[in-house]
C-alpha cells in the first residue's frame, strides 16, 4: 500500500498567508498542517509515500521536509504542472503509484483517528475503492455521498441539494482502476479534473465503492477559521508541563504549556493550553488559553488568547487584546505612543483587520 498525499491546492481562502505559503505548511500547535497527514499515513505502515505540490511551492516543500523530518523515510515530491484540480493531481502521480494500491489523502485535512480501520476494510471486503466520510451539518461545503446499503451509489461535489449527511473527509483507498475513470473524464465547469466524477465514473464502470464512516474528530483546514478551531482541538489534548526556556520570577504560568529551548517569559501571565517556540520572547504580556506561538516570536507588552503567530513576528504595545487571530511570518504589529495617534497600515493583499470601534 502506497501513500499520496496531495498538496497542490491554491489555499486561495487562505489569502494573504497563502501568498508565500502553501496552506498545507500553515503551522497547527507550531507544526505543518501537512504533518499530522504524513504522521497518520506512517502510523497506518505506509512508507512509500510522495506528496504532490505545485512547482512554485515545491523548494519550500522540500526545505520543510528536511527540516522538520521526525520520520526517517523518504518522501517524495511529484510536481502538478498546471492547477488542473484533484483528478489531475492524481494522474501525474501514476509512475510513482505503478500497480499498487494506494491511500489517497488530501494535505489540508486533519483527522484525529487511526487510517488501519479504512485499510483493513478495504482488504477485508476486497473494494475497489473506499470512501472515508464524517456525517456533518452543512454537507453544502464538501463532495457528498448517497449510498444504496453500504455501496457508494453516486457522488456529488458541493451540492446545493444534498443527497445526505455524508460529506467525504479527505481520505480514499484505490486500486490502479482509478487512473483508468481519471482518463475517461472531461473537465467541469470551473475548467478542473474533480476526484468526485473520477469517482462517480468507477461507480458507472460498475465498480465496488465501500463508505468508511469515520467516527474521528476532522477538520478541512481550508478557512481562517478552521485552523483557529483546529488549533484549539490540537491544544485542547496537551498535557503536563515542558518548559526548556527561561521563566523570571515575576512570570505565571498554568499549565499544560509547553515553551520550548532558549525561550524567554519575562515579567508575564502564560495560561495553557498555550504553545511557545524556540528563541521566542514574551515581555509584559499575557498568553492566554489556545495560542500557539512560533520559534523567534517577540511580544512585548501585548495580550494574546486563541491565536496562532507565526515565525520572526515582532507584536509590541498592541492597545487591545488579539483573539481569534492568524498572524504569518515576519508581521510587524507595534503600537506607538507618537501624536498624531493614528492608525499606519502596510498590508498586502486580500489582509483582513477587524478593531473594536
Ligand atoms: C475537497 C474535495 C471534497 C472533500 C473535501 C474534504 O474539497 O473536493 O470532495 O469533501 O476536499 O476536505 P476542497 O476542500 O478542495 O474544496
Amino acid at each position: 500500500m502506497k501513500g499520496l498525499i496531495l498538496c497542490a491546492g491554491k489555499g486561495s481562502r487562505l489569502r494573504p498567508l497563502t501568498f508565500s505559503s502553501p496552506k498545507h505548511l500553515l503551522p497547527l500547535m507550531n507544526k505543518p498542517v501537512l504533518f499530522y497527514g504524513i504522521e497518520s499515513l506512517i502510523q497506518a505502515g505506509i512508507t512509500e509515500i510522495a506528496v504532490v505540490v505545485s512547482p512554485v511551492y515545491r523548494k519550500i516543500f522540500d526545505e520543510e521536509l528536511q527540516a522538520g523530518k521526525p520520520w526517517n523515510i523518504d518522501i517524495s515530491l511529484i510536481d502538478q504542472p498546471q492547477p488542473r484540480g484533484l483528478a489531475d493531481a492524481i494522474r501525474v502521480a501514476k509512475h510513482f503509484i505503478q500497480h499498487d494500491d494506494f491511500l489517497l489523502y488530501l494535505g489540508d485535512n486533519v483527522i484525529d483517528g487511526p487510517l488501519q480501520p479504512l485499510i483493513d476494510k478495504f482488504q477485508a471486503e476486497n473494494l475497489d475503492g473506499l470512501v472515508s466520510v464524517s456525517h456533518v451539518d452543512s454537507p453544502e461545503q464538501f463532495g457528498v455521498v448517497q449510498l444504496e446499503g453500504e455501496k457508494i451509489k453516486r457522488v456529488v461535489e458541493k451540492p446545493k441539494h444534498p443527497p445526505s449527511n455524508l460529506a467525504i473527509n479527505g481520505v480514499y483507498l484505490f486500486r490502479h482502476s482509478l487512473f483508468d475513470a481519471i482518463a475517461k473524464i472531461t473537465p467541469s465547469p470551473r475548467g478542473e479534473y474533480e476526484l468526485t466524477d473520477a469517482i462517480q465514473q468507477l461507480i458507472d464502470d460498475k465498480y465496488q465503492l465501500g463508505v468508511y464512516r469515520s467516527p474521528y474528530w476532522w477538520k478541512d483546514t481550508g478557512h481562517p477559521n478552521d485552523l483557529i478551531i483546529c488549533n484549539q482541538y490540537l491544544l485542547k489534548k496537551m498535557t503536563g508541563i515542558d518548559i526548556n526556556g527561561l521563566i523570571d520570577i515575576n512570570s505565571n504560568i498554568s499549565s499544560p504549556v509547553s515553551i520550548g529551548k532558549n525561550a524567554q517569559i519575562i515579567n508575564s501571565v502564560i495560561r495553557g493550553p498555550v504553545i511557545i517556540g524556540q528563541n521566542t520572547v514574551i515581555e509584559n504580556s499575557y498568553i492566554g488559553p489556545f495560542s500557539s506561538i512560533s520559534d523567534n516570536v517577540s511580544i512585548y507588552n501585548c495580550e494574546i488568547e486563541n491565536s496562532i503567530v507565526m515565525e520572526n513576528t515582532v507584536l509590541d504595545s498592541i492597545p487591545y487584546r488579539v483573539d481569534e487571530s492568524l498572524i504569518g511570518r515576519e508581521v510587524k504589529v507595534i503600537g506607538q505612543p507618537k501624536k498624531p495617534q493614528c492608525i499606519q497600515l502596510w498590508i498586502g493583499d486580500k489582509s483582513h483587520l477587524n478593531f473594536p470601534r
